[in-house]
């Protein structure tokens, strides 16, 4: 009886050495520790031993079961040791590897003319104000001394949101220009002091839109900066040195400027101001259209019809106004020649800015 349960031990341990996984392992423990197996016999037939065996062999039938459930514990304790080795061979991380480069995204080539733009200017003492991107008839034409039917009406054939019928021809519709802004922001300052209005220094940026045939030149939507100066005895000379400077610090020291008459409504005297061309510098080429100039922007002295519609007496008050456009002005700095790049939102065009 000794001998066959060392035997069973031996066999046991034995067998053990080969098993390499949970399933088998399982397979042994049934074989060696389950309830029909030789060693369970074994304590079974306890019983009919001759007393005297009994103690010996009970005892030596306990040593084996122990021995063997140590072994099955030690084992099944390795398997799980090697399974998480493996696993971590297998998620193995190298934290010394380089990391990978994420894209990086890219302001918009006309926020960043924008951005510059209100860099320079505030050197220049002036204070962005946002307007409304969605204006009524009357700002965007009316009070700009565009009387209703006046032919320059046609030059900016509009978006409107609704026929404005039943408040007196007076339509909403998306701004045609940021030049409304001028009127919005004149009576906010008014209003701070109606028997006498503060001093303004603006520029206002934002979105317009025109119901425009789109081409290389003209785009239906785009943004525009206004600028409006309103005080005490502020002269077109004020106007011309503001703007040269302006175009110094903007596009470098040695940028050459000149004024053209021109006409708007809402300015008197009116001009159009000319950058010497960067392509050819000044000489002449297709892009100037060998003038040597490129046109920039529109100014003049605010109309006094618009200071009085702004709430600012025209006979104490004068003032100067402008507006240009960023993505005309991006096109020149970067020599892009089409302007319809900017609301196309090709990477190829955008990752180059
Ligand atoms: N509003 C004009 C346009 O959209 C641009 C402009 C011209 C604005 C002259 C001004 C100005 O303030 O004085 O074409």
């Amino acid at each position: 009886m000794l001998d066959q349960l060392n035997e069973i031990q031996s066999a046991a341990l034995a067998d053990l050495q080969s098993v390499q996984d949970d399933e088998t392992l399982q397979r042994w423990k049934i074989a060696y520790l389950g309830r029909s197996a030789p060693l369970m016999q074994a304590f079974d037939r306890l019983g009919s031993l001759p007393k005297e065996e009994r103690p010996q062999i009970g005892r030596r039938a306990n040593e084996v079961k122990q021995s063997l459930e140590a072994a099955f514990a030690e084992k099944a304790e390795a398997l799980r040791q090697a399974a998480l080795q493996q696993s971590l061979q297998v998620e193995r991380l190298d934290v010394t590897l380089p990391g990978r480069p994420l894209p990086r995204g890219r302001v918009h080539p006309t926020t960043q003319t924008l951005r510059d733009l209100y860099r320079v200017f505030a050197e220049m003492g002036f204070q962005v104000y946002r307007s409304r991107e969605i204006e009524t008839d009357e700002y965007n034409f009316q009070l700009l001394n565009f009387p209703i039917n006046h032919p320059a009406r046609e030059m900016q054939d509009s978006y409107y949101l609704d026929t404005g019928r039943a408040r007196g021809e007076n339509p909403i519709m998306y701004r045609t220009h940021t030049s409304p802004g001028q009127i919005r922001a004149m009576r906010e300052y008014a209003a701070m002091n109606p028997d006498n209005p503060p001093p303004i220094r603006i520029v206002l940026p934002g979105m317009c839109a025109r119901y425009e045939q789109i081409s290389t030149r003209s785009e239906m939507q785009f943004n525009q900066l206004e600028g409006l100066a309103v005080g005490d005895n502020i002269t077109f000379g004020d106007l011309k040195g503001t703007l040269s400077d302006w175009a110094r610090r903007f596009f470098g020291l040695n940028v050459r400027t000149r004024f053209r008459a021109a006409h708007f409504p809402f300015t008197e005297p009116s001009a159009e101001m000319d950058v010497e061309c960067f392509v050819c510098g000044g000489k002449g080429c297709p892009v100037c259209k060998r003038s040597g100039w490129l046109e920039i922007l529109g100014c003049g002295m605010v109309h006094p019809v618009v200071l009085h519609n702004g709430g600012y007496d025209p006979l104490r008050y004068t003032g100067y106004a402008f507006g240009m456009g960023p993505e005309r002005i991006t096109m020149l700095r970067h020599r892009i020649d089409d302007i319809r790049y900017f609301w196309a939102n090709d990477l190829r065009f955008l990752e180059q800015f």
